[in-house]
């Protein structure tokens, strides 16, 4: 893996997204807490529900330790077709299957076990899908959520925090990240 090919990437999405280009991504700060996570959990395999436009996946795709890979689903084919390429242009393509579907449905057909998912959707679905997230992970695996200080997600906030099979804590940095670890 060349990181300085996809730190380069990682710079030029963020100069496009800040000049004008808006699409909504977890952006440099928050980006380098998943990379950090990412790199203490040093999962096998990882599942991102919400590519966008392949950000995210890069923070995640910078920290894996060699054989690890990403599956990650996005229901917008625009968005996953942008994502593919800039994990082409970042050269790690080889790590990562996008796949355009809808989250939910995708948790329904796939039964593999994670070590650690991303969730990053539209944020009405983040409860609905806690369970089978949490169903898909290890024990000792990583749910990180992304955006879990916004109002609407105060009663996925409150059930992680409460959730007799996760450890959770929320990190108060921009509109919150939230990480939570399957209990064994
Ligand atoms: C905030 S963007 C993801 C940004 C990306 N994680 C990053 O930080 O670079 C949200 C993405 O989730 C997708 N999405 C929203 N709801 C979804 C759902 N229910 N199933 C699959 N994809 C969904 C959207 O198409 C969009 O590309």
């Amino acid at each position: 893996m060349n990181v300085k090919r996809i730190n380069s990437v990682l710079r030029e999405i963020e100069r496009r997204v800040s000049s004008g280009g808006y699409f909504p991504i977890i952006g440099p700060v928050k980006g380098e807490l998943l990379y950090v996570f990412t790199l203490l959990a040093q999962p096998l395999r990882v599942l991102e529900l919400g590519t966008g436009i392949g950000y995210s996946g890069l923070q995640i795709a910078r920290a894996l330790k060699p054989g690890a890979r990403i599956v990650t689903v996005d229901e917008d084919k625009e968005n996953a077709d942008e994502a593919q390429a800039n994990f082409r242009r970042a050269g790690v393509e080889e790590l990562v299957t996008v796949i355009v579907d809808e989250a939910g449905r995708h948790l329904q057909i796939d039964n593999s076990l994670y070590d650690m998912i991303f969730m990053d959707i539209e944020k009405s679905r983040y409860l609905d899908l806690l369970e089978d997230c949490i169903s898909r992970l290890r024990p000792n695996g990583i749910l990180v959520a992304d955006n879990v200080l916004w109002p609407e997600l105060r009663r996925f906030r409150q059930t992680i925090m409460t959730h007799p099979q996760l450890t959770s804590s929320i990190i108060r940095i921009e509109d919150g990240v939230s990480l939570s670890v399957k209990k064994a």
